[in-house]
């Protein structure tokens, strides 16, 4: 059987698939629950009010990281780390799902479960590479000290498709070689883990970065391969950076200098090319990027701005977002990013409910021409095919204090977007504004303040008598040094009546040159989620919302102001959003 798997994935790697020759009995399926009991249970949770519309989450039980996503023979394909069990983390396996529009998602059978010396105690996350046009499986398999070789506790692992003529591919086999990888000399083997996508050097050897660390910096170790199975660890890590800490989920990834929406498969390099670094930081349970250079001389990256460098400064989203990972979309041509979204509420409220978590919702991701560090993120375009009753309000002036409400939208599912127009910036507020104190400042000069240029914006999942809404704002500040920043917040301290939820308002710093015309929001609103796209998606914010009363079609839409300047409206359009049903193939 060894020697048939090795025959076959050397077939495979050069692209004659022989489907015939299969290696199923490595992969004893001793886990999945049946799919009836997942349908069962959809049925039940759907009258929950924090359910989502359409954002993916399954029927049941613990979510975290989404896995390997892809796009194979017509179906993108989302992988998930899932427990089968139970409403909090454990026991965990890759769940799969596919969709033709990653809008309308179908679960399939847990594509890896822990079933193997290696990964006995979960499959935990990875990543899928194209070789030769077929999709294969790296992943990290945890074990634990007495039950692994070596006091091995993550190892990598690889997986390729049982059947690569099934659009679907269900099965998915172990390979007899795994695990690929043990930890290097140096390396915890505690702190070992999320293999990336692959991609092909010019020497025609393959690269994938692992996610590490030494004392307290960060790792991304660097390994290369002629055949995929043998792994050489390069000298040099391909980046570290200092008092980091662990670094999980790394992504590395190549996109168009020329700030293009073009994505770019993930081998692709050259000079009009720019590289992304993302870690995870496991001491914060934030996702940071940087923009850079690979200099493929030393297999290197290379941060533009120091200051910004991996898990410095940028982050994709400054609420609930971790674990993200990106992939070519070679349907469409451009690169999306998916994202863990964590709860805010209480073990207790997860058990209670019998589901924890979500994804995001799929978002592209580009380089920002106006500033070449920074990178834009926006929903994906399919989304509009949601959109039902359009509401919307034309050039109109906000006054200092008002609230105004937008008629007729009675909905928890809504996709909104608004423009203001910048207002005079002379009169701002000097305020001292780094990169840490953005979110405390959303805290003490949050929306109930009274400032000058805000706090202006929506107020969203907002109850009849306000008691309960979540405000997304704008307020904008002056350096003293002729230098401005928008500060954007979601503040959920008012989102719910109820006590055991985290409700620290989240928020970051848009820099404003000053001749901007407009300052604009789009928020996405799922019943318990709320994410914002500041200023064309230059910063994003997702936050977990667990409204009492602003629920269903008692949840309000308002436009506030509560600075001293009026403010004037260019235009809000909001739409009322389908229900998407997740169902099981
Ligand atoms: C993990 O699975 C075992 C059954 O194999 C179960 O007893 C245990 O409670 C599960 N743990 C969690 C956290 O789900
Ligand atoms: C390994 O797993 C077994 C079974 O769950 C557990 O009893 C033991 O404490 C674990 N050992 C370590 C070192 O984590
Ligand atoms: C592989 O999948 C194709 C398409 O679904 C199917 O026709 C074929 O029977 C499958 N082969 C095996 C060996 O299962
Ligand atoms: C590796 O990390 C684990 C978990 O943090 C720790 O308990 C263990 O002592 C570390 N081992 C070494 C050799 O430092
Ligand atoms: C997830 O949310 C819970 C509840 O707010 C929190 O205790 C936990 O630390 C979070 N975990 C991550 C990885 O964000
Ligand atoms: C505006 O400020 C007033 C006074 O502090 C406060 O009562 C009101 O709730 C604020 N409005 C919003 C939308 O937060």
């Amino acid at each position: 059987m060894e020697i048939l798997c090795k025959v076959f994935l050397v077939l495979l790697l050069f692209a004659v698939v022989a489907p015939e020759l299969g290696c199923a009995s490595h992969n004893v399926r001793i886990f999945a629950p049946s799919l009836s009991r997942l349908a069962a249970s959809a049925a039940s949770a759907a009258s929950q009010p924090y359910r989502t519309s359409f954002h993916f989450q399954p029927p049941k039980n613990w979510m975290n990281d989404p896995n390997g996503p892809m796009f194979y023979n017509g179906y993108y394909h989302l992988f998930y780390q899932w427990n089968p069990y139970a409403a909090v983390w454990g026991n965990i396996t890759w769940g799969h799902a596919v969709s033709t529009d990653m809008i309308h998602w179908d679960i399939l059978e847990l594509a890896l479960v822990p079933d193997q010396w290696y990964d006995q105690y979960g499959c935990w996350s990875g990543s899928a590479t194209f070789i030769n046009g077929k999709p294969v499986l790296l992943y990290t398999g945890w074990s634990n000290v007495s039950f692994s070789r070596d006091n091995q506790v993550q190892m990598q692992a690889m997986a390729i498709a049982a059947n690569y003529s099934d659009p679907l591919l269900r099965e998915w086999t172990k390979l007899p070689q795994n695990p690929i990888l043990t930890a290097p000399v140096g390396i915890n083997s505690t702190k070992f883990r999320d293999p990336t996508t692959a991609w092909l050097g010019e020497d025609g050897k393959w690269r994938m970065i692992i996610g590490a660390k030494r004392k307290h910096r960060g790792v991304a170790l660097l390994y290369r391969s002629s055949d995929f199975i043998q792994w050489e660890k390069a000298k040099h890590p391909l980046h570290t950076v200092a008092l980091t800490g662990m670094w999980e989920c790394p992504d590395f990834y190549p996109v168009p200098a020329s700030a293009s929406i073009t994505g770019l498969d993930t081998s692709a390099n050259g000079p009009h090319v720019k590289h992304v670094l993302k870690v995870s930081l496991d001491d914060t349970k934030h996702d940071y990027y940087t923009v850079g250079t690979y200099i493929t001389s030393s297999d290197s990256f290379i941060a533009s701005n120091a200051n910004l460098d991996a898990g410095l400064g940028l982050r994709y989203d400054y609420g609930k977002y971790y674990a993200s990972k990106t992939f070519f979309d070679s349907k469409k041509n451009r690169r999306i990013l998916l994202g863990w979204v964590n709860e805010s509420s209480s073990e207790l409220a997860d058990i209670a409910k019998d589901w924890s978590s979500l994804q995001a919702f799929p978002r592209i991701v580009w380089l920002d021409e106006e500033d070449n560090d920074r990178l834009l993120q926006w929903p994906i375009e399919e989304i509009e095919m949601l959109r039902k009753e359009k509401f919307s309000l034309k050039s109109s002036q906000i006054d200092k204090g008002a609230t105004v409400k937008v008629e007729g939208v009675k909905s928890a599912q809504l996709d909104v977007l608004v423009d203001f127009e910048l207002p005079q910036l002379n009169g701002a507020e000097e305020m001292v504004v780094n990169t840490n104190n953005a979110q405390q400042l959303c805290s003490v000069r949050g929306a109930t303040r009274s400032g000058v240029l805000g706090p202006f914006g929506l107020l969203v999942l907002a109850s009849e008598d306000l008691s309960e809404q979540t405000a997304v704002f704008f307020y904008i500040m002056s350096n003293g040094e002729g230098k401005w920043n928008a500060l954007i917040c979601n503040d959920q301290s008012r989102s719910t009546l109820a006590a055991d939820t985290d409700k620290t308002p989240y928020g970051s710093f848009i820099p404003l040159s000053g001749m901007e015309k407009t300052l604009s929001l789009r928020v996405l609103v799922d019943h318990s989620i709320v994410e914002t796209f500041a200023q064309g998606g230059k910063v994003c914010i997702t936050s977990r919302v667990y409204p009492t009363k602003a629920i269903e079609d008692k949840a309000q839409l308002y436009l506030f102001n509560n600075g001293s300047v009026p403010v004037h409206l260019r235009e809000l359009t909001a739409w009322d959003m389908e229900t998407v049903h997740i169902g099981s193939i």
